[in-house]
């Protein structure tokens, strides 16, 4: 595996592999690999010729009071994981090297990006946008793998290379759980033990609102307050937002008349956790 930091030579290295006629692949990163980025690696690795994975912790993408600065880090670690999932070029950029002096664009993808983590995050979708358009510039993949822990940024982005024409293949790859049924996430770092217990809370709410569909509820206001007494009941959880949404556009549904996805974030403790899950509905 190679490591490169500068776009200039990322590209040179591209230019000759796309030469040889080889399919390049890109997981885009921030780093703090876990196995559902491995998972994305090794996707990549099966679909693709070459695969690119860049890490870069995207100072955009955070808001005033977010955890930019003590976003968790360990390039050697990832390194060496990267190396045994099959990855051949790391692209590790500076700040400086994405974001030069006089850097004043803005790519912002409206309607998809408004509500969920868009609302409660203002400018966050601007900022991966913004670092994703860059991204798939700079290294011109085939395909872009996105994890579906990240709903609404995958939607987001698929919206974002339609609209701007990119040539890039935008695919999802499925949420990996821990044992007990915790989203992997950089930021489970956070957790306290037991903290980690309350954030079981998320995972655990889909299956509060599996029984109420069973039941015969319809009504979302009745299954958002069913899944809030669940979440508030656990001592370190303090909610951000539960949605009930269309898969496709992410607005609101107000009643079950077919498939919907609830998502939800959550703070415990330090970290601000998403989740969700896709409710196939036989009507
Ligand atoms: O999902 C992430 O890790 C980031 O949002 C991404 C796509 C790498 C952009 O910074």
């Amino acid at each position: 595996m190679k490591t490169v930091s500068k776009i200039e030579d990322i590209r040179k290295e591209l230019n000759k592999a796309r030469m040889d006629g080889l399919r390049i692949g890109f997981v885009p990163t921030m780093g703090f690999l876990h196995e559902g980025h491995l998972s994305l690696v090794r996707k990549c690795r099966d679909e693709n010729d070459i695969v690119v994975v860049s890490i870069f912790v995207n100072p955009a993408q955070f808001g005033a009071g977010e955890d930019l600065d003590s976003y968790p880090s360990d390039i050697k670690r990832d390194t060496a994981l990267l190396e045994a999932a099959g990855t051949n070029i790391l692209f590790l950029p500076e700040r400086e090297e994405i974001y030069p002096e006089g850097f004043s664009t803005n790519i912002s993808v409206a309607g998809v990006s408004d509500g969920l983590c868009g609302r409660s995050r203002p400018g966050h979708f601007d900022g991966v946008c913004t670092v994703v358009t860059k991204l798939l510039n700079i290294v011109q993949p085939e395909r872009a793998y996105f994890g579906e822990k990240d709903y609404q940024q995958l939607q987001v982005i698929k919206r974002l290379a339609r609209d701007l024409n990119i040539p890039s293949e935008i695919i999802g790859g499925s949420i990996i759980r821990e044992d007990d049924g915790l989203a992997m996430s950089s930021r489970n770092v956070y957790l306290t033990p037991e903290q980690r217990e309350s954030a079981l809370s998320l995972n655990r709410s889909f299956k509060v609102v599996q029984d109420a569909l069973k039941e015969g509820v319809e009504d979302v206001s009745e299954l958002r307050a069913d899944v809030e007494e669940f979440i508030n009941s656990h001592e370190y959880a303090r909610i951000d937002y539960i949605e009930f949404v269309d898969p496709e556009f992410l607005r609101p549904v107000r009643k079950i008349e077919g498939d919907f996805l609830m998502a939800l974030a959550v703070y415990v403790g330090k970290a601000r956790l998403i989740d969700n899950n896709y409710f196939e509905v036989q009507k």
